[in-house]
């Protein structure tokens, strides 16, 4: 009897098998209201947006999940300007400038790749599908451009690297208390051949992200609540719930054993991000590892300096996607000064509020060499996987062909402060 229910919310002509509710009874009116506006909500998206990706993820995550990757800290408002910043930069328009075939490739730490994006490291991605890194990865490695696997993911760095090859493998690494397991996970991502390590640094403590506390991520009675999520999207159940076993974090299995799980997650990201860090203390990564390093949370030119001074090769211009402390300035309003003080001594990259191809451009205008793409890919994954991210990144090629074609920019190269309109920005 449950499962015709069920059938019954599907197709609201199925009602009719129920004798207490007969055609034209104010029950089956009623019924029938409620199925047509459910079958609204479930019929297929039309995705011909990258920004199409969220409502569709918004459908079928659980609330936790879906409000943890789209919410940021305190009141949000530089989550916002961030994505309003970058949409005020105007571009300059020009016509006949016989661009003809757009080249979007570019060479970022000796590695060409076929656009300059690169998906950047979220934490517990894996989440969001099932076994959601690798499958990310996989679309990545397609498309040609780099993967970086967070920390904090589900799939271990083995397992995305066995999934995805390491051709375009990059690794995030934060700044750990435990520096014997940095060590480690410095031996391992070498090891499998790593081409890149970003190690973030604006997150020595966890930013209030009072969004979680509500939908469930943490809070009262969390588990309870996301288990209640959880049943309400059984689509969502089936894929990660059940078959994107297991839930650990893939990386912090020596530290956090077998049990470790989304509870682990939260607590863990807070006894163990180290506050006491100062620069000086990068020595010993720099050392340790010969690959090109990436510091991804800069926002100031003075930090900018220190990570070159450090030996840096590279920066991500970036205030976490709003994530940590409200109240800073967005990414792109930043990225000029930083561009100013380092632009010769290190690439620079930038992340936070990009939201299409289009924003991939203005950020390159701004003096960004390659752009970082977080809320965005994880969407993609959400709502359709691998074949998600995919669709994604061919969307965003083609909005930057589009764009590079109108601002008169035939190569990634001749991108820069002239495509701007410098009296609006
Ligand atoms: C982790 O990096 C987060 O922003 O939650």
């Amino acid at each position: 009897m449950r499962l015709r229910a069920l059938g019954a919310g599907l197709n609201a002509d199925r009602l009719e098998i129920y004798p207490r509710i007969t055609p034209n009874s104010a029950a089956y009116r009623t019924s029938r209201a409620a199925c047509g506006a459910r079958a609204a909500k479930m019929a297929v998206m039309i995705i011909s947006s990258p920004r199409d990706f969220r409502e569709a993820a918004r459908r079928r995550l659980p609330r936790f999940l879906f409000d943890y990757a789209d919410g940021g800290a305190y009141n949000e408002s530089t989550l916002q300007r961030n994505v309003t910043d970058l949409a005020d930069v105007a571009l300059r328009q020009r016509v006949l400038q016989g661009c003809g075939e757009i080249d979007l490739k570019t060479t970022l730490f000796g590695q060409q790749q076929s656009l300059p994006v690169i998906l950047g490291p979220v934490g517990i991605a894996g989440m969001y599908r099932r076994r959601g890194e690798t499958q990310a990865a996989r679309a990545a490695k397609a498309a040609g451009v780099p993967f970086c696997l967070s920390t904090v993911s589900l799939c271990s760095l083995a397992e995305v690297a066995r999934a995805a090859g390491n051709q375009h493998l990059w690794f995030q690494l934060y700044v750990i208390r435990d520096r014997a397991f940095m060590r480690d996970l410095l031996q391992t991502a070498k090891a499998l051949g790593v081409k890149a390590l970003v190690f973030t640094v604006d997150m020595p403590v966890p930013g209030a992200r009072y969004r979680d506390a509500h939908s469930g991520m943490s809070g009262p009675r969390a588990p309870l609540r996301r288990l209640l999520q959880a049943l309400g999207k059984p689509g969502w159940a089936w894929d990660v719930g059940i078959n994107g076993r297991p839930h650990q974090l893939g990386n912090l299995e020596p530290v956090l054993g077998k049990a470790s799980g989304l509870n682990d997650y939260m607590g863990w990201l807070g006894a163990n991000f180290d506050p006491t860090i100062f620069w000086k203390d990068l020595d010993w990564i720099r050392a340790g590892w010969d690959g090109p390093l990436i510091i991804k949370g800069v926002l100031d030119p003075e930090d900018a300096r220190a990570a070159a001074d450090i030996g840096a090769d590279g920066i991500v211009v970036s205030n976490h996607g709003g994530r940590q402390l409200d109240g800073v300035l967005s990414s792109t309003r930043a990225l000029p000064a930083v561009v100013e003080a380092v632009g010769d001594r290190l690439t620079i990259l930038a992340d936070s509020g990009v939201r299409s191809g289009l924003d991939v451009v203005r950020m390159l205008a701004l003096g960004a060499k390659g752009v970082l793409l977080g809320r965005a890919w994880v969407f993609a994954l959400a709502a359709r996987g691998e074949a998600g991210v995919a669709q994604l990144l061919d969307l965003i090629a083609r909005e930057m062909r589009v764009t590079m074609t109108l601002t008169g920019a035939r190569r990634i190269a001749d991108i820069n402060r002239s495509n701007l309109i410098q009296s609006v920005r």
